[in-house]
């Protein structure tokens, strides 16, 4: 029987990578011969052939719903104004932290425990950009550790990225768009993730990640200024200067675990351009 060797899987990916397929809903083998899912131009070829044609990459643009966001303010300073000079002072992710932590003018603080900036490898080739975090991350100060965050963990893994791992080659580095939990999850406004933005690019600029990945509609709203994800997920823009990936949110998944197949197919194109794009 031909021999197909994945790439670098140590025994916690292969869990993983199991855990992910009986999540899929996979229950038994079939077909006489073993398909490598790792084998990625003929996995994501038939994949394709399965879907219909691509739409054009989104382009980012500047975000309508931001460019035409004011502050409510009659007063006071512009926070976008303050926020992008704070940003922009920033010479190191622990600036930038410092800088967040410091910053006043965003309602969501007043409501929140923790201000939750990042998790992961900083070093990482991966950046993940979510939403915001919710009660579990407020209670912990970090991003990305409540049933979504595991579900995240289990499809990172899967393609042999992991957010604890030392070596930049297999690791991630996540954060959100807001910093802040806002009040009973509800969905960031407009004028939140325009206060933010300014540091968000710059913690990208920051940790320079070769390709970041937009978990949801937060995401793509604030780094290519455009909603609706189940149109964009699946196809590389570019954000903050580099390859961006649309993906459908894991909260979302865990609601509607049929769109798995598809949240595969992405980490499969994923692993293909880091692969492609390998030092
Ligand atoms: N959802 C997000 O988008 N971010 C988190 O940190 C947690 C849940």
């Amino acid at each position: 029987m031909e021999h197909h060797a994945a790439p670098d899987l140590d025994a916690d990916a292969a869990l993983a990578a199991l855990e992910w397929l009986v999540e899929l809903g996979v229950t038994e083998a079939v077909g006489d011969a073993p398909v490598n899912s790792y084998d990625l131009p003929d996995t994501l070829a038939r994949m394709r052939a399965a879907e219909p044609a691509p739409e054009p990459a989104a382009q980012a643009r500047p975000a309508p719903e931001l460019a035409v966001v004011r502050p409510q303010r009659e007063e006071g300073p512009d926070p976008v104004a303050v926020a992008r000079a704070a940003a922009e002072r920033a010479r190191s992710l622990d600036d930038l932290r410092e800088a967040i932590t410091a910053y006043d003018l965003c309602e969501l603080k007043k409501g929140a425990k923790s201000t939750v900036f990042a998790d992961g490898n900083p070093k990482a080739r991966v950046m993940i950009i979510g939403e915001a975090p919710g009660r579990d991350e407020d209670v912990q100060g970090k991003p990305f550790v409540g049933r979504a965050g595991h579900l995240l963990d289990k499809m990172f893994a899967a393609i042999g990225l992991s957010r604890e791992t030392p070596d930049a080659e297999g690791a991630f580095y996540i954060t959100n768009v807001l910093p802040w939990r806002p009040p009973g999850n509800r969905d960031p406004e407009p004028l939140e993730i325009a206060q933010m933005l300014p540091f968000l690019r710059r913690h990208v600029e920051l940790a320079d990640p070769d390709l970041i990945v937009l978990m949801g509609n937060a995401a793509c709203a604030a780094a290519l200024g455009q909603r609706g994800i189940l149109r964009l997920r699946g196809k590389w823009a570019e954000a903050f200067g580099r390859p961006a990936l649309p993906m459908t949110h894991p909260a979302y998944l865990l609601r509607q675990p049929h769109a798995k197949r598809e949240a595969w197919a992405d980490l499969l194109a994923l692993r293909a351009r880091l692969n492609a794009l390998a030092p």
